[in-house]
């Protein structure tokens, strides 16, 4: 069977002027939740006018250049295929005579519709869940206006989806509706939109309302009203989103990723000035969900980057405070048995704030009636949205589908976080506490001394092109750093690496290495140190080829170490974070001489919007 499960981005524009152009552009920065194909429908001269490709959204401009697409009502899309091949007939817009859909989500009843329709003699395009929507749509426009039409569609949807949805008898309005995938709308002087996040809509406008779920949209060029699930008429909010915001595009940069790399310093500095009061000397977060004396335990869940954003913060957590942490990866914690308990506060760590796995387990938990805290860097994103407590990360818009400067500012929130709990427990003393503060403002010149060291990187990587893989080991909190430069060299060059604690490697990988296999080593000056050496000692023993980074001042570096780097030192609880600036870099150079899509790696999305 060949069901097609979709994330992607959708875009709606209602205008007195044509809107291909746009539609497009908006459609460009959507492509962080899709890449696989795309397409646009807009209304001309009373007919639907649709145009779509397989690849990337540049694809499609250069269709819509040699054919250029009137009107000034218009739907947009990119997809991101988790089943089958993407192909031109399953992408999006999914259009009959009367009626142009494109859709976020999945309806898991379509197969059922479809039978019931085909037996009507209806005749489906695509492979597509979508196509059903498009067709109940039309078989009830015989009878109903519009809105009607959508509505009593979506009675017969399960799933989850956000629509756009134009019309070929009624073409001065789009349709917008939500259930469990983001939708954002914007207003505009003579022009409104809607789309998948607020991003897609920035350079358009900053006022922007948000449906929740089951709500509808009904918008025109200089009118939107809105719906809730039973059809009655509603006002929404409007927010102003803040001009803050870093710029989004690559100035002298040659990608996105390493931008973002080098806004380290500027990112982490504004994230610490959000949270710290400098004359104080003091953190001020404040309004804790549970009264900090009462925390049980601190569960924290996330996927990919953030989870080992959380896989550090355990080792802080335990090193400052006395409160237990337990961590998880958000797609096993919303399947588990769990024992709720409503003392334990749960943190859900995202860039995005839309990832489903981890919106699905804060879900759980708010059923649950336990307290939920989000550490987000998108603060209009669901999961911000849905949890009792946000904790911005303040980094900026992150485009490079490979995460940085979000996962550097998610550690360093949730050092700020460990902080402020252990001195309001009076698990730290107030000296202490000071202190840790004094070395966190100094971390921003530390990141820019780390990212000066380039030119080293760049040696190293070429020692990766001809190996079969690559091992990262580390102990304590250089561990989850491992595994987060083993993530960014696969996610990034798709050379095998693995990161493992160093002291585990007797217990099996140890067989992996052979003559000239790469191993970075992961060494700060902590209580781990000499063991790390040793662990070191038992890879060279088998040939492997050590590339050492380290914050030890002293030369710790031999012959039998093929390359060393040293980061600066701050204080150990720090180390993770500087470490992990070479290995972003490493990554990254690896996938130049790679010549692979260093913004866009192949097979992955930003935002996985899906299960
Ligand atoms: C995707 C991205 C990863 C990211 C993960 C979690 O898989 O490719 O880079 O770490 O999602 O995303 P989030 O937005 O929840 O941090």
């Amino acid at each position: 069977k060949n069901k097609k499960k979709i994330m992607c981005g959708i875009i709606g524009i209602a205008s007195n002027k044509p809107v291909s152009i746009n539609i497009i552009n908006s459609l460009k920065k959507l492509e962080y939740r899709g890449y696989d194909s795309a397409g646009l429908a807009t209304l001309t001269d009373d007919s639907i006018n649709e145009k779509k490709c397989s690849g990337r959204v540049e694809e499609l401009e250069k269709i819509l250049f040699k054919a250029p697409s009137n009107g000034n009502i218009g739907i947009g899309h990119v997809r991101w295929a988790t089943h089958g091949v993407p192909n031109i007939i399953n992408a999006h817009p999914h259009s009959s005579e009367q009626v142009s859909v494109v859709h976020n989500g999945i309806i898991e009843n379509s197969d059922e519709i479809k039978r019931e329709l085909v037996s009507k003699g209806l005749k489906f395009k695509s492979q597509t869940d979508t196509e059903v929507i498009t067709l109940l749509i039309t078989e009830a426009l015989k009878e109903n206006e519009p809105l009607k039409s959508v509505y009593k569609t979506l009675k017969k949807l399960k799933g989850s989806f956000a629509l756009g949805i134009i019309f070929k008898n009624f073409s001065n309005i789009i349709i917008g509706a939500r259930r469990g995938s983001p939708l954002a709308v914007g207003y505009s002087k003579e022009e409104n939109y809607i789309g998948s996040d607020s991003y897609a809509l920035k350079s358009m406008t900053n006022k922007i309302s948000y449906l929740d779920d089951g709500e509808l949209c009904v918008l025109t060029k200089d009118q939107i009203s809105f719906y809730d699930e039973s059809l009655k008429k509603i006002n929404k909010k409007i927010h102003t989103m803040s001009e803050s915001e870093t710029a989004i595009d690559k100035g002298e940069y040659k990608h996105f990723m390493l931008k973002e790399i080098y806004e380290q310093p500027i990112t982490i500095k504004n994230c610490i000035s959000e949270y710290v009061d400098s004359l104080k000397k003091n953190i001020n977060i404040i309004n804790f969900p549970i009264e900090p004396n009462n925390i049980n335990k601190i569960v924290l869940v996330g996927c990919g980057t953030a989870y080992n954003s959380c896989l550090t913060a355990k080792y802080w957590f335990e090193e400052l405070t006395t409160i237990d942490v337990e961590i998880d990866i958000a797609s096993e914690f919303r399947y588990r048995k769990l024992k709720f308990n409503s003392k334990n506060l749960y943190i859900f760590v995202s860039q995005s704030g839309e990832t489903a796995d981890t919106a699905a387990a804060l879900d759980l938990c708010k059923k649950n009636n336990v307290k939920t805290c989000s550490i987000v860097n998108v603060i209009e994103s669901t999961i911000a949205r849905n949890s009792d407590w946000v904790l911005p990360i303040h980094a900026g818009t992150e485009i490079g589908v490979a995460s940085t400067k979000a996962f550097l500012g998610q550690l360093t929130v949730l050092y700020i976080l460990c902080l402020k709990l252990a001195i309001v427990r009076k698990d730290i003393d107030e000296r202490t506490y000071v202190k840790n503060i004094n070395n966190l403002k100094k971390l921003p010149e530390a990141i820019k001394e780390c990212i000066n060291i380039e030119s080293n990187v760049q040696l190293m990587a070429k020692e990766f092109l001809s190996a079969k893989g690559s091992m990262f080991l580390g102990r304590g909190s250089s561990f989850p750093i491992a595994l987060e430069g083993a993530l960014k060299l696969k996610e990034l060059s798709y050379l095998h690496a693995e990161g493992y604690p160093a002291g585990e490697m007797k217990h099996g990988p140890l067989a992996l290495i052979e003559e000239g296999l790469p191993v970075i080593i992961l060494a700060p000056k902590d209580k781990y140190f000499e063991k790390t050496l040793s662990n070191m000692q038992e890879v060279i023993a088998r040939g492997g080829k050590i590339l050492f980074i380290t914050d030890n001042k002293k030369d710790s570096l031999n012959e039998n170490i093929r390359f060393g780097l040293r980061v600066p030192h701050l204080d150990n609880l720090l180390s993770p974070i500087l470490l992990t600036l070479p290995l972003q870099m490493l990554a990254y150079h690896v996938a130049l001489l790679k010549n692979c899509d260093v913004d866009k790696p192949r097979n992955l999305a930003k935002s996985v919007t899906v299960e």
